[in-house]
């Protein structure tokens, strides 16, 4: 069972971009987490981070093929893009939506997600926790399903 991990823009800078907000975690140490639970549950990952929209879609329409399920943080895209939603629905492959932030406490344009609507489920305000919560949220969804 494989899962295909998305990351969007500015997600790169992670380490040292707002670590108020954000944590001083790099995008490496979360990938490395989530590597390390895949093995303990027994599944694939494969990560891509791109911080354009379009190919963010292009990796989406190809999850179809060899993907059981995408963990996402769609990063600012998460409250602007009916284009990542449009593809997410359209690859019909079972999707989580992730944030290190707790997206509802902070700035009201952050407080809609484009996204939430068609992922199974969303979590957010745990930091890299979240990342892990969602891929094993995902993991039983899709081994139950
Ligand atoms: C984020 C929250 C978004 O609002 C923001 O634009 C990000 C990161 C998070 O993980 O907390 O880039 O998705």
């Amino acid at each position: 069972m494989k899962f295909l991990v998305l990351h969007g823009p500015n997600l790169n800078l992670l380490g040292t971009r707002e670590p108020g907000v954000y944590g001083s975690h790099t995008l490496a140490d979360i990938n490395a987490s989530l590597e390390e639970l895949s093995v303990e549950l027994g599944c694939g990952l494969s990560f891509f981070q791109s911080n354009s929209e379009g190919e963010l879609i292009d990796a989406i329409q190809n999850a179809e093929h060899g993907f059981r399920g995408i963990l996402i943080n769609p990063a600012a895209y998460t409250h602007t893009s009916i284009a990542i939603r449009d593809a997410l629905s359209a690859v019909g492959v079972p999707c989580v939506e992730v944030h290190l932030s707790n997206i509802h406490r902070r700035e009201t344009f952050r407080h809609t997600s484009m996204i939430a609507p068609i992922a199974i489920g969303q979590i957010c305000g745990f930091g890299p926790d979240s990342y892990l919560l969602g891929l094993r949220a995902l993991f039983n969804y899709v081994k139950n399903s």
